[in-house]
């Protein structure tokens, strides 16, 4: 079933927290709300669930309204970041819980705990109590739990931020593959990006209330909208560099680097900023119009590659990232290559992007 969100804004007294969510998140994908702490996320999927009200919009169903509708007639699931089990009650009862204030037959409760259980791998663990299971053992019973019912619309609000790092990345592909097997739309929300980008169909990017943008992981990976998107996608982070556009080039100091197609109307002279991904540079033996000129300042091995810092000026470092083979010495002078095709670039002003794909991106839409 397809969610849509026209014009959601949402105030607490007079401060807004949303302002003109419009989103359409087709029916059995997998979606994120991906932004940092404070920027309405939790917020926005409390209104979808009906835990709170909206300010201002629609909420839509499969094309149907549902802002008057009550949580518990709106045929989703939710799992919290906080999920608290039942601690007197076994897996299996914990499991069944939904259905039995829901008066469901006692044969069809044991199929579907015996089905999700079996999903989520824990059929072993039914007779246990909560007690008695690891930690992300737990996470699965409270998954299981908000499975059972089949809802159409699957909430997650941080499920996996209680569990310890290595747990977090089984996890992942874990929550992905019972997507799969629920085939409910999923509206998952999360601070971290990595697992936005591992997790989702679609992204959208929120900041102070607003959506950033909303697209494909590599769409907010490789063409973002604006400055935020692009600093907030990505690790190690992109590097940006403040120069004026000039003839096509990006004058920065004494370079010239070479830019992509730009889109049209952009003024000769106009203050800009590029963005480059520390994987989208190079080192090169030779000075040149299209590299910074620098001297090593730091050498961080990342396992398989190798994070270079270069001082290019007084304040400016840029990170490049190269094969762990690489041989570089601190204090080293290097030559950092910038390339037309892997280069952002945003206006100053509007923080907006200036790429001729950018634009062709928007009108799409
Ligand atoms: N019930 C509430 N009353 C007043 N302000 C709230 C309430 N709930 C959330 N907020 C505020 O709304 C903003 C967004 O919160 P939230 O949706 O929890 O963000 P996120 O989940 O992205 O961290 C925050 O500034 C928060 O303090
Ligand atoms: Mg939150």
């Amino acid at each position: 079933m397809d969610v849509k969100l026209q014009g959601i804004n949402k105030s607490f007294g007079n401060v807004s927290i949303l302002e003109d969510v419009n989103l359409l998140f087709p029916s059995r994908k997998f979606v994120t709300l991906l932004g940092p702490s404070g920027c309405g996320k939790t917020t926005l999927l409390r209104m979808i669930a009906g835990l709170e009200e909206v300010s201002a919009g629609t909420i839509l169903f499969g094309g149907r309204e549902v802002n008057k509708l009550a949580p518990r007639d709106r045929n989703i699931a939710m799992v919290f970041q906080s999920y608290a089990l039942y601690p007197q009650m076994t897996v299996r009862r914990n499991l069944g819980y939904g259905l039995r204030v829901r008066k469901t037959p006692p044969a069809e409760i044991d199929d579907a705990v015996e089905r999700v259980a079996r999903i989520l791998e824990i059929d072993h663990l039914l007779d246990r109590k909560p007690a008695q299971l690891s930690g992300g053992q737990r996470q699965r019973v409270a998954l299981g739990r908000a499975m059972v019912r089949k809802p159409d619309i699957f909430l997650m609000d941080e499920p996996l931020s209680n569990l310890d790092a290595k747990l977090r990345v089984t996890m992942r592909g874990e929550l992905r593959r019972f997507h799969l097997d629920l085939n409910a739309t999923t509206v998952y929300v999360t601070h971290d990006q990595l697992e936005a980008m591992t997790m989702s169909d679609l992204i959208a990017v929120m900041h102070k209330g607003r959506v950033q943008q909303f697209g494909t992981p590599e769409d907010v990976y490789s063409r973002p909208a604006n400055l935020f998107v692009a600093g907030f996608i990505g690790s190690p982070p992109m590097n940006f560099l403040d120069g004026a556009i000039d003839l096509g080039r990006f004058k920065v100091r004494e370079a010239a680097l070479p830019l992509p197609p730009l889109a049209s109307g952009v003024a000769p002279g106009l203050d800009a900023v590029i963005g480059v991904r520390p994987q989208d540079l190079s080192l090169v033996d030779t000075a040149g119009s299209d590299a910074l000129t620098g001297k090593v300042s730091l050498v961080e091995l990342l396992g398989s590659e190798k994070l270079i810092e270069v001082q290019v000026s007084d304040r400016k470092r840029i990170s490049v990232q190269v094969h762990a083979a690489t041989q570089v010495a601190l204090g080293e002078k290097v030559h950092v290559r910038f390339s037309a095709q892997s280069t952002h670039v945003f206006d100053k002003r509007t923080e907006q992007s200036l790429l001729a794909e950018a634009a062709i991106g928007e009108a799409r839409q």
